[in-house]
């Protein structure tokens, strides 16, 4: 029906369409006050879905339709922030909170303008819009650098694709919120439920579950929001004199600025808003961990100026740790990875602090007689934002048994042994429970990072005998896991090829994989850049290891009886004969300037490359300023293609781009 049309036409009909979608849009989703019917929307939508499905020249990345999501589109790129992401200090009480009113007042003595907004709890948020329309969204990451979720970003209604108004800055970053209304939440985990599918445990982790999707299809039926609450990078002079204008001035860009952020000129006023919106809490349509106080004035805030990673301008009020009381039925006792023995509270389900919680940690025996609990007591729980849920004390007695630490491991029978307040079972690896928790450790994403081996198929695995040690992991075949519940030759051929991927390891996650005592990822990256090989492991000494950045005699002893430790060398030997190969650190000599000739492109890589990993190449390439994406599009300026390269190299080849090899990125990344 388009074809009648002029091309003319048919341009100025998209224009329209694309301008009613997003005012009707608007509407609904960020003024909540619809002018159309829901049929005369569909109606306009799908005639532009036809459009653009005719005239595929006349899609552009801000049309409505790009709302419903996309196919997958393989990793995530990262993006780094132009103006770091920083985090806030926290106030826990109101004298916390008296104490940075009068920080921000300074010495006039006189009263300071505060904004006051609720701290909704979902994920951070940064858009960039040039020209006014949405570039790209980006996770706050570690605040220097994030994740580009675009594709999910744009699926969120509350979001603009384009900026609405006159004076919309050339760039412009807007940062806020996105979350998911409880309602939204509540909906998605019945239906989770009804189909026997694993339920979010709380709106922000499903928001930040959503917003992970590789496809943006699931994303978009999440029913996500967002509330803009700050401007980042502005292109222009900052028009902007306080915080308070900016929120208006995003609100008139086409944001949702959250209803409750109010201005307040006394501390009065702060404690009458913290008390307003405790009330309020519980009825709100979203869940909130806390409340923002930020100076208002822009002059005083650069004036006060940050500490560390957050602003002295700004505070977080946390709310108390909401409290239950239920009561404890039982206590199990659980060995851990190295031994530990934890007491786990077995509690009449209550919901408190937006989870229901069965189970909560009593820590150590130490912890039970603090608290003087007793099985059939009743308790209080305290469950504080992201924290694990814990018994804070009893509430009534029951006057029933004692719990005591059993005589032997309940795992494996082995003997307990006290090390300070912890019981740790002197099983070792003969301990399933020990072995089955190393193991998960072994191939968790920060170790060997084996796609496709969960904790039920290591649990599988080793209550089936099908391994009784890490290294045993290699010699798996396809047919041997066909024998194991749920799994079909596909999956186990796939968990295979995993299994083999796996092999060429980091140094540092090598060691981290090894799972020693008090050797965390930092640790294991500090041991790993100052040995050469896996043999040296074995050849430590306590002073060369305490001369090693933030190793102390504690974790310098753990190292040196893991590495005197027969089995364990037997057991990296097995490892290195079976094919894992570790490859040493190397640092690049990269400055990470934009002085460098790759600074500001972007890369795509591809293929296996013969010496390095793509994940290390593509480390040093965002070192140099690099940006590294997932896709080949026009937007590309290189592809780097190793062996078995596929559709990546053909799309760049179609779109003429340059292709380099290793080596001839690396010689890039040395030029400036
Ligand atoms: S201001 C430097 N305002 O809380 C200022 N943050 O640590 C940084 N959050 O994850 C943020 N609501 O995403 C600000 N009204 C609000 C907020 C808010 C929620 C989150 C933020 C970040 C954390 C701050």
């Amino acid at each position: 029906m388009f074809e009648e049309l002029s091309p003319e036409d048919r341009l100025a009909l998209r224009d329209r369409l694309h301008a009613e979608l997003h005012e009707h849009n608007y509407r609904y989703y960020v003024l909540s006050d619809p002018a159309v019917s829901d049929a005369e929307y569909d109606r306009a939508f799908q005639e532009l879905l036809q459009l653009e499905h005719d005239y595929p020249d006349l899609r552009t990345s801000d049309s409505p339709t790009q709302r419903v999501g996309s196919a997958p589109s393989g990793e995530f790129a990262t993006i780094e922030h132009r103006i770091p992401m920083l985090s806030l200090g926290n106030a826990f009480s109101i004298s916390d909170l008296n104490d940075f009113y009068a920080r921000v007042s300074g010495t006039s003595g006189e009263g300071i303008e505060l904004v006051a907004e609720p701290k909704l709890d979902g994920v951070a948020i940064s858009l960039m819009y040039e020209q006014g329309v949405l570039r790209y969204g980006a996770t706050r990451g570690d605040g220097q650098t994030g994740e580009d979720i675009t594709s999910n970003v744009k699926t969120i209604s509350s979001i603009p694709l384009r900026l609405k108004g006159e004076n919309v800055p050339q760039v412009l970053e807007v940062r806020g919120e996105i979350f998911m209304p409880k309602q939204v939440f509540h909906d998605i985990n019945a239906q989770a439920e009804k189909k026997g599918e694993k339920t979010f445990v709380n709106p922000r982790n499903a928001t930040s579950g959503s917003l992970r999707q590789l496809d943006s299809r699931v994303t978009s039926r999440r029913k996500l929001a967002m509330n803009a609450y700050s401007v980042g990078y502005v292109s222009d002079e900052s028009v902007f004199e306080t915080h308070a204008q900016s929120l208006d001035a995003l609100k008139g860009f086409g944001f949702v600025v959250n209803d409750k952020v109010e201005t307040l000129s006394s501390f009065a006023s702060v404690e009458q808003y913290v008390e307003r919106l405790s009330e309020q809490r519980a009825a709100l349509d979203y869940e909130i961990d806390g409340l923002v106080f930020k100076v208002n004035s822009f002059e005083r805030q650069e004036q006060l100026g940050f500490v560390a990673r957050a602003p002295r301008w700004a505070i977080a009020y946390k709310f108390p740790a909401e409290e239950v009381t239920t009561l404890l039925e039982s206590v199990d006792f659980q060995v851990g990875r190295t031994g530990a023995i934890t007491p786990v509270a077995r509690l009449k389900p209550v919901f408190v602090g937006g989870v229901t919680v069965s189970n909560a940690t009593l820590h150590n025996m130490d912890e039970i007689s603090r608290l003087g609990v007793r099985i059939g007591d009743e308790v209080v729980i305290q469950r504080a934002g992201d924290v694990i849920p814990k018994v804070a004390r009893v509430s009534n007695s029951s006057n029933g048994d004692e719990i005591s630490l059993p005589s032997a491991c309940p795992v494996c029978a082995s003997e307990i042994e006290l090390d300070g307040s912890i019981a740790r079972c002197t099983g070792s690896l003969v301990c399933s429970a020990q072995l089955k928790e190393s193991i998960k450790h072994f191939v968790s994403r920060k170790a060997f990072d084996i796609d496709g081996m969960g904790d039920k198929l290591v649990e599988q695995l080793i209550e089936k005998e099908f391994i009784a040690s890490a290294s045993d992991i290699f010699s798996l075949t396809a047919p041997n896991l066909m024998l194991l519940e749920r799994m079909g030759q596909k999956s186990a051929e796939k968990l295979i090829k995993a299994i083999e991927a796996s092999k060429r390891i980091s140094m540092a996650r090598f060691l981290y994989a090894l799972g020693v005592r008090e050797v965390g990822e930092t640790t294991a990256r500090t041991i790993a850049s100052a040995i050469d090989g896996v043999e040296s492991l074995f050849e430590l000494n306590k002073a060369f290891l305490e001369s090693l950045d933030d190793i102390g005699p504690i974790v310098a002893d753990h190292v040196l009886a893991f590495a005197s430790n027969a089995e364990n060398k037997l057991q990296v030997e097995a490892l290195i004969s079976l094919g894992v190969v570790v490859e040493q650190e190397r640092t690049l000599n990269v400055s990470s300037d934009t002085d460098s000739v790759v600074a500001g492109k972007v890369f795509v890589l591809t293929g296996t490359l013969p010496n390095y990993s793509r994940d290390e190449l593509k480390e040093m390439l965002i070192a140099a300023g690099a940006k590294v994406t997932g896709s080949v599009s026009k937007k590309t300026d290189y592809l780097v293609a190793g062996e078995k390269a596929g559709s990546k190299y053909a799309k760049a080849e179609s779109l003429g781009l340059e292709i380099l090899d290793e080596s001839g990125a690396l010689s890039l990344l040395q030029q400036t």
